[in-house]
C-alpha cells in the first residue's frame, strides 16, 4: 500500500470556534486581506462574527468583498493587487466555496509572477504564498480542507480546477453557527455537493483506506442529517454534522478526487448558469447507475453504513437500495429529474462532453467513461 496524505496544519471545529479567529490570525500575520462574497456575510450577520475577534486581537483588516458566485480568475488578479498594494501578510477567506477558492488562490499567488490565468491553465506553482485561513459559512464545497481552487477562465468560459500542495489552509475555523443562517435552498444545494464529494471520493480510483474512512463517515453524517438541516434550520446538531460531513468529504476529495458527476457538473453549471450542487444532485443517480457494474460492493457498503440496507443483504440488493436512496434524496430536495428542465439541449451535448473528457475528476471515476458514455448520460437527461 502506498499513498500520500495532505492535511491543513490546524482545524478548529465547533460552535463558537470563530471567537478564536483573532488569536489564530495573529500567529500568522498582523495585516489581513479578508476575502468574502459581495453581500451574504453582511446579510446574515456573519461579518461581525468574523471581524470582531480580529479587532479584539488588533489585526488590521483590509476588506475584499468582491467575489461573485462562480468567480472568474479576474477576481484573483484584483485580490492579488490588493494584497501587494496594502502589504497584507495573511489572507482570510470567509464564505462559501467561491469565496474560499478565490481567497486560496489569492494567497497562493500573492508573490508569484505572471497572470493568474496562466496557473489556471497549467503553469506550475513553485513556491508558497501567504498563509491562508479558511472560514466556511456553508456546509458544502469542503474547500477549506482541500488544496484545490475552481475558477472560470473568462477567455474560454471553462471552469478549471487548479491545485497546489502549497495551498492547504494553515488554519481552518469551522464553526457550525456560521452555517445556520443558510436558507433551505442553499442548505440543499451545498449539502448535495458535499454528499456527492463523499460518494465520488469513496468510489474513486484513487481511494485509499484513509480517504475511505473519511468519505464513508461523511456519507453517513450527511445522509442522516440532511433533512433535519433543511427543514429545521435552527437545529445546531444537524448543522454541526453537515459541516463535519462536508469537511471530511473535502479531506477525502483532496487526494481521492471526485468522478464523472464533477467532470460533467463543471461545464454544465457554467453553460447554463446553474448552482453546482443542483447539477450534482441531478447527475448523481445517473452516474451511480453507470458505475454500478464496477463498484457495486462499495455502493452496498454505503447503503449498510447509512442504514438503508440490512447488514446481511446481498451486495446487489444493498447497492440497488443505495441507488434508490440517491434518487429519493434528490427528489425530496426538489431537484428536477433531468438537466433538460434546467436548460440542457441536444445541440450542446457534444461541447459539454468534450469539456468533461479533459477533467481530472473523470480520470478518478471508477469506470472508464468514454465520449459515448458521457453522451448517453446527458442524452438521458433531455
Ligand atoms: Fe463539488
Amino acid at each position: 500500500m502506498l499513498f500520500d496524505i495532505l492535511t491543513p496544519a490546524r482545524v478548529l471545529f465547533g460552535p463558537g470556534s470563530t471567537y478564536r479567529l483573532g488569536e489564530e490570525t495573529a500567529a500568522l500575520g498582523r495585516k489581513a486581506l479578508l476575502v468574502t462574497g459581495r453581500e451574504s456575510l453582511k446579510k446574515t450577520g456573519n461579518i461581525e462574527r468574523v471581524t470582531q475577534p480580529l479587532a479584539v486581537s488588533g489585526i488590521e483588516v483590509i476588506s475584499f468583498a468582491e467575489v461573485p458566485p462562480e468567480p472568474a480568475v479576474d477576481v484573483v488578479e484584483a485580490g492579488r493587487r490588493r494584497v501587494r498594494d496594502e502589504g497584507c501578510t495573511v489572507v482570510i477567506g470567509a464564505g462559501g466555496g467561491s469565496a474560499l477558492d478565490a481567497a486560496k488562490m489569492i494567497a497562493g499567488l500573492a508573490h508569484t509572477d505572471g497572470p493568474a490565468r496562466d496557473y489556471l491553465n497549467g503553469r506550475e506553482v513553485s513556491a508558497p504564498g501567504l498563509p491562508f485561513i479558511a472560514v466556511p459559512t456553508t456546509a458544502g464545497s469542503g474547500s477549506e480542507l482541500t488544496r484545490t481552487a475552481v475558477l472560470v477562465d473568462p477567455e474560454t468560459g471553462r471552469k478549471q480546477s487548479v491545485r497546489s500542495d502549497y495551498w492547504m489552509a494553515r488554519t481552518v475555523v469551522a464553526d457550525p453557527i456560521l452555517t445556520m443562517s443558510m436558507p433551505r435552498s442553499l442548505t440543499a444545494q451545498t449539502g448535495m455537493d458535499a454528499f456527492t464529494h463523499a460518494v465520488e471520493a469513496y468510489t474513486s480510483r484513487w481511494a485509499t483506506p484513509y480517504t475511505n474512512a473519511l468519505s464513508r463517515e461523511a456519507v453517513r453524517l450527511i445522509a442522516q442529517n440532511f433533512y433535519t438541516a433543511c427543514h429545521h434550520p435552527g437545529r445546531r446538531d444537524a448543522r454541526e454534522s453537515m459541516l463535519l460531513g462536508s469537511g471530511l468529504a473535502g479531506m477525502a476529495l483532496n487526494t481521492a478526487r471526485a468522478g464523472a458527476v464533477h467532470a460533467l457538473a463543471h461545464p454544465v453549471g457554467v453553460r447554463y448558469g446553474l448552482g453546482h450542487g443542483v447539477v450534482c444532485g441531478v447527475l448523481l443517480p445517473y452516474v451511480v447507475e453507470f458505475n454500478m457494474a464496477v463498484v457495486e460492493d462499495k455502493y452496498a457498503q454505503l447503503a449498510r453504513t447509512i442504514g438503508v440496507a440490512q447488514a446481511d443483504a446481498s451486495d446487489s440488493e444493498a447497492a440497488g437500495r443505495f441507488h434508490h436512496f440517491v434518487v429519493r434524496l434528490a427528489a425530496r430536495l426538489e431537484f428536477p429529474e433531468k438537466l433538460g428542465s434546467l436548460g440542457l439541449t441536444r445541440e450542446d451535448i457534444p461541447e459539454l462532453v468534450e469539456a468533461a473528457l479533459g477533467s481530472a475528476s473523470l480520470a478518478a471515476n471508477p469506470r472508464k467513461a468514454t465520449h459515448a458514455d458521457l453522451t448517453a448520460i446527458l442524452e438521458r437527461n433531455l
